[in-house]
C-alpha cells in the first residue's frame, strides 16, 4: 500500500528537492559552440475496457484526455481512489501477463495504463501522451503481448524507437512483461554487426523493435516482410514524425500492412505532429494523462544564469556541493560533450561521454558504467535525453539550453521516474534567455531562476 501511494505521489507531485546553493571558483574561456549534434546515427485477445472509458467510445467521443491536471492533493485524492478501484486484473488480462506484472513488483497500473490498456486490447489505434517515467512502454508492451501470444508464428507486431539505447531497452521491457509469453522478440539497431540480426530475422520472429535506418537495410535486403505486421508502434512518436526521421518512417510503413493497429506514445506531441501522424492512424483515440507536454512533477527544476565561459567551473561547483550521486549532463554538440568530459576530469571529477561519435562498443560500456554507478557523471548529447529509464539518476544538468521545448521535458524526465523525485539545473547564458523564455511558454510555467554569486551575468 505505502509502495503504491508513494508511486502515485511521485506521478502526481510533491518533489522534494535539495535546495539550490552557492557555488565558487572560476575558469578559463571555453571554446565556441560547434555545430549541433545530429540526431542520432540510426538516420537522422480483445479484453474488457474499463466501463467509463467504453461510455465514452460509445458515445463517440474520440479524445479521453483528462485534461489539466487538477492541484496535486485533488488529483492525488481521484487517482488513489481510482487505483483502489483498478487492478491489472480489472484490465482484462491474462494469467500470464499478470503474473509478468507481479514478477515486475508492479501493484497497480498507472494512469496512463489504466486508460490506454483497454482500448489498445480492444484493437483501437491510439496517441497516447503522459509525463516521462509513467509507464508508457508497458501501456503499448502488454495489448501486444495479450493479442500475440498464442496465435501464428510470423512476425506480426514492429516497434520503432529514436535510438540504439531505447531500441535495446524496449526489447529488454518486451522480454520483462512478457516472459510467460513464449514470444520471439529481437532488437535490430546500427553500430552493431549485421550477421545476428539477420539470422534472427530470417529465423522467424513474433516482435521486432528497431531503429529506422537499421530496419531499412534489412527490409532492402529482405530478411524479414511486413506485410502481415498487426501492430505497429512508434515510441517517442513526435520525434518520430519530425524532419529527421519523416522520410526513413514513411518507407518503412509503406511496407507494413495497411489493416494493422498503430499506436503512438510519448511524453509531448506538438498539434502540428499530431496532425502529421494522423495519416498513420485509423480513427484514433487520444489518451491524454494530465497538461500535453507537461514537465514531471515528480522533478524540481531551476535555472542558472551564467555566462558561457563559466558554465563548467559552476558544473564543477554544483556538483560538489550537491553531492550529486548520478548526474546526466546534456550539451548541445559531441565535442562540446568531450570538452566538458575533459574539463571535469581537469577537476578531479570522473566523467564519459555517450554521443554519436562514440562506437557501440564505446556508448554501451558509458551507460552501462553510469547504470551501474562506476560512472557518477555522464555527459551527453540529445540521443540520451527520450525514453532512456536509468532509475538512479539524481539530477540533470542542461550544460546548453535545448533548441527545442519538448526535449526540455524529456531531458530532464531523465530523472524523477516511477515516483521517484529529481532534480534539474539548467545553465542559462544571456544569448539563451530567449530560448528559455519559449520553453516557460510551452511548459506552461515559469522556471525559478538560481543566482550564484560570482556567476550570475555582471558578476
Ligand atoms: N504499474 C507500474 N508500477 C510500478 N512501476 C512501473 C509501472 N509501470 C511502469 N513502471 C516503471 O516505471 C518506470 C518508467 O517507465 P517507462 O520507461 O515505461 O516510462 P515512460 O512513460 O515511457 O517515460 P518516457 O516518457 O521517459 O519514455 C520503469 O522503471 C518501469 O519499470
Ligand atoms: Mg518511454
Amino acid at each position: 500500500m505505502l509502495k503504491r501511494l508513494g508511486f502515485l505521489r511521485g506521478l502526481l507531485g510533491g518533489a522534494e528537492g535539495d535546495a539550490p546553493g552557492r557555488a565558487a571558483a572560476d575558469e578559463g574561456p571555453l571554446p565556441a559552440p560547434d555545430t549541433i549534434s545530429d540526431p542520432d546515427d540510426e538516420g537522422g485477445p480483445a479484453g474488457s475496457v474499463a466501463p467509463a472509458v467504453e461510455r465514452l467510445i460509445e458515445a463517440g467521443v474520440e479524445d479521453v484526455s483528462s485534461g489539466p491536471a487538477p492541484e496535486p492533493s485533488g488529483a492525488l485524492a481521484a487517482a488513489e481512489a481510482a487505483t483502489v478501484s483498478t487492478t491489472f486484473a480489472d484490465l482484462g488480462l491474462s494469467a500470464q501477463v499478470l503474473r509478468a506484472l507481479k514478477d515486475a513488483g508492479y501493484a497497480h497500473p498507472t494512469p496512463i495504463q489504466q486508460e490506454a490498456v483497454p482500448l489498445a486490447l480492444k484493437g483501437r489505434d491510439l496517441i497516447g501522451l503522459a509525463m516521462t517515467g509513467t509507464g508508457k512502454t508497458a501501456a503499448f508492451t502488454i495489448p501486444i503481448v495479450e493479442r500475440l501470444a498464442g496465435g501464428p508464428a510470423r512476425t506480426r507486431a514492429l516497434i520503432l524507437t529514436p535510438t540504439r539505447e531505447l531500441c535495446q531497452q524496449v526489447e529488454e521491457s518486451f522480454r520483462k512483461y512478457g516472459r510467460h509469453s513464449g514470444l520471439k522478440v529481437v532488437s535490430v539497431y546500427g553500430g552493431v554487426g549485421y550477421e545476428p540480426q539477420t539470422k534472427a530475422l530470417r529465423g522467424g520472429v513474433d516482435v521486432v523493435v528497431a531503429t529506422p535506418g537499421r530496419l531499412l537495410d534489412h527490409l532492402e535486403k529482405q530478411n524479414v516482410s511486413f506485410d502481415r505486421i498487426e501492430v505497429l508502434v512508434l515510441d517517442e512518436a513526435d520525434r518520430m514524425l519530425d524532419m529527421g526521421f519523416a522520410p526513413q518512417i514513411s518507407r518503412i510503413v509503406a511496407q507494413v500492412d495497411r489493416y494493422r493497429q498503430t499506436l503512438l506514445f510519448s511524453a509531448t506531441m506538438p498539434p502540428e505532429v499530431e496532425a502529421l501522424a494522423r495519416k498513420y492512424l485509423r480513427k484514433p483515440v487520444v489518451v491524454q494523462v494530465g497538461r500535453r507536454s507537461a514537465a514531471a512533477t515528480t522533478v524540481q527544476h531551476y535555472v542558472y544564469p551564467c555566462p558561457r565561459d563559466k558554465k563548467t567551473s559552476l558544473l564543477a561547483a554544483l556538483i560538489g556541493e550537491h553531492k550529486m550521486d548520478s548526474v546526466l549532463v546534456f550539451t548541445r554538440t559531441k565535442h562540446g560533450a568531450d570538452r566538458v568530459v575533459r574539463n571535469l576530469k581537469r577537476d578531479g571529477i570522473d566523467a564519459d561521454a555517450l554521443h554519436a561519435d562514440k562506437t557501440q562498443g564505446q556508448r554501451t560500456k558509458a551507460l552501462a558504467d553510469f547504470k551501474s554507478g562506476k560512472t557518477k557523471v555522464l555527459v551527453a548529447t540529445d540521443i540520451a535525453q527520450r525514453g532512456l529509464d536509468i532509475s538512479n539518476i539524481t539530477h540533470v544538468v542542461n550544460y546548453d539550453v535545448p533548441q527545442q521545448a519538448e526535449d526540455y521535458v524529456h531531458r530532464i524526465g531523465r530523472t524523477g521516474r516511477a515516483a521517484k523525485t529529481g532534480n534539474a539545473f539548467t545553465f542559462m547564458s544571456a544569448d539563451e534567455i530567449a530560448m528559455v523564455r519559449t520553453i516557460e511558454r510551452v511548459l506552461g510555467q515559469p522556471i525559478p531562476r538560481i543566482s550564484v554569486p560570482g556567476y550570475d551575468f555582471g558578476t
